[in-house]
């Protein structure tokens, strides 16, 4: 799959976006390493600061389906005029099941999709001595 066809997807899913708050509507699209797509979509709630990012969603997903080996992400932010990146919290949540060369694409439309990496996303990444039992 392209990386260009992840997006797609990404951006499809932003219509299921629960945003009512804040209007802005996102869309992820993690491609696991058995090739199938699982999306997922910002979440709002009225006590705020339990949203739910679309990062998160597809991520939690995933492992809810039993897949914890990813190839790359994709994010829509169709409402924004500029590519939108992922935010802190979603960095390091996706750097427990990704290594610093995990691609992941970002753009509000198709024509403007910024390819960058885990590892440019989130340096100095730390935390590694906390051995997985
Ligand atoms: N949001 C995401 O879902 N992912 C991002 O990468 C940026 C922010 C959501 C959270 C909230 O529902 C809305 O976008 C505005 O911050």
């Amino acid at each position: 799959m392209t990386h260009n066809e992840l997006f797609a997807l990404a951006f499809a899913a932003a219509s299921k976006a629960y945003a009512p708050y804040s209007n802005f509507r996102v869309g992820a699209a993690l491609l696991c390493d058995d090739g199938t797509v699982i999306t997922g979509v910002n979440v709002e709630n009225r006590s705020y600061g339990l949203t739910i990012c679309a990062e998160r969603t597809a991520l939690t997903t995933a492992v809810t389906q039993g897949k914890t080996k990813f190839t790359a992400l994709a994010i829509a932010t169709p409402d924004a005029q500029y590519p939108v990146s992922p935010c802190g919290a979603c960095r390091q949540v996706l750097s427990e099941f990704v290594q610093a060369d995990f691609p992941i694409y970002f753009g509000s439309t198709s024509d403007n999709i910024i390819a960058t990496t885990m590892g440019e996303l989130f340096p100095f990444d730390a935390l590694h001595e906390l051995k997985k039992q």
